[in-house]
């Protein structure tokens, strides 16, 4: 057992959280996570409509008892989602814990706390954990250049932003971006941080509800394959490198405009890449951390290995390192 701040103040068993993931976030996977006794995420915005997030969390509570989140992803939109009841939903269904990433979360912070729902905020730099802080949300899950998804601009790794942060962060915190295993665990810990979140760890497991050929080419590929699209309009976004990903890319450097990639980027032809298995049909998220996925294991073998590991790992190779035992151990 590895009992942090984050456990304590979150009522999990394990300081491991799946963060939330769009077509990848849904009530399968989150229940698996919930019963391996770490935090899982419903991803709101994967479900078309308010309405459709309520059925997706009835769904979710059939298949576990233990708690789980949801995540709400507030990103700048032509023609923004319903936030607003896409939150209500959240509340109204009983739900604890909420994943706030994106901008500006103050209104729906404000409303969680009114009704005593948990917020962890994830973002991607100092300032902005320390003003989510301010707002009085419950944790921050701080996410290094490494991660899938939206990186920021400031492309601080988690080797300097974790302990950056845990110098200012007060409450509770979570590392995110570039875990995998125990030993990424252990060094969070060591950086800091009360826990660790994991995206596309998550996303390769048995549970995860997207085409096996898709978990297979994560399994395949290693740390370099990754692209990061959106840099010229300051959106970044670390996806899995391919011919798409090469394709904007190029039209990038030529000085494209978003409206000339949009077809590419569609998160409709991202969403096909789940459901047909054709890994170069769309722009689908994935971190460095591919380099460090080998296996599709279900989410309580990820998790238990993850805790065993970590505590193998404090109790023997670093504890016989400050024990003076080194030699002894490596011999
Ligand atoms: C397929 C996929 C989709 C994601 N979609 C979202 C999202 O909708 N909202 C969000 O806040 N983060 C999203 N993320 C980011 C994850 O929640 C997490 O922060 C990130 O994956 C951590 O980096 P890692 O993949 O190296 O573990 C996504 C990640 C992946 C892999």
């Amino acid at each position: 057992m590895i009992k942090t701040r984050f456990t304590e103040a979150f009522g999990v068993e394990h300081p491991i959280v799946q963060g939330g993931m769009q077509w990848v976030g849904r009530a399968e996977l989150v229940a698996a996570v919930a019963n391996a006794g770490a935090l899982g995420m419903i991803t709101a915005l994967t479900q078309p409509t308010p309405e459709d997030l309520a059925k997706e969390i009835a769904r979710c509570r059939e298949m576990t008892d233990k708690p789980f989140g949801v995540n709400l992803t507030i990103l700048p939109a032509i023609k923004p989602p319903p936030y607003a009841e896409y939150r209500r939903v959240i509340i109204e269904s009983g739900v604890k814990i909420v994943e706030t990433a994106g901008n500006k979360p103050q209104e729906h912070v404000e409303d969680f706390k009114k009704h005593g729902v948990k917020v962890l905020h994830k973002c991607t730099s100092v300032r902005h954990a320390l003003s989510a802080e301010r707002m009085g949300v419950d944790g921050i899950s701080i996410d290094g250049f490494e991660c899938a998804g939206h990186p920021g601009e400031d492309d601080t790794p988690g080797l300097v932003l974790i302990p950056a942060a845990a110098d200012k962060i007060k409450i509770p915190m979570i590392a995110s971006g570039g875990f995998a295993d125990a030993r990424g665990l252990v060094a969070a810990l060591a950086l800091g941080a009360d826990g660790i979140n994991m995206g596309t760890r998550f996303m390769c497991t048995k549970e995860s509800p997207i085409h096996q050929a898709v978990k297979e080419k994560i399994v395949a590929n290693d740390e370099r394959s990754t692209d990061l699209i959106f840099r010229t309009l300051r959106n970044t976004s670390r996806v899995a490198k391919n011919a798409i990903s090469q394709q904007v890319i190029e039209l990038e450097k030529q000085g494209a405009t978003f409206e000339q990639v949009k077809e590419l980027v569609a998160g409709s032809r991202g969403k096909m890449v789940y459901i047909n298995g054709d890994t170069d049909e769309g722009v689908w998220s994935a971190g460095m951390v591919q380099g460090l996925i080998h296996d599709i294991p279900s989410c309580a073998e990820l998790v238990s290995r993850i805790v065993r590991e970590a505590e193998a790992i404090i109790r023997g190779r670093l504890e016989v390192m400050t024990s003076g035992g080194a030699r002894e151990a490596a011999e």
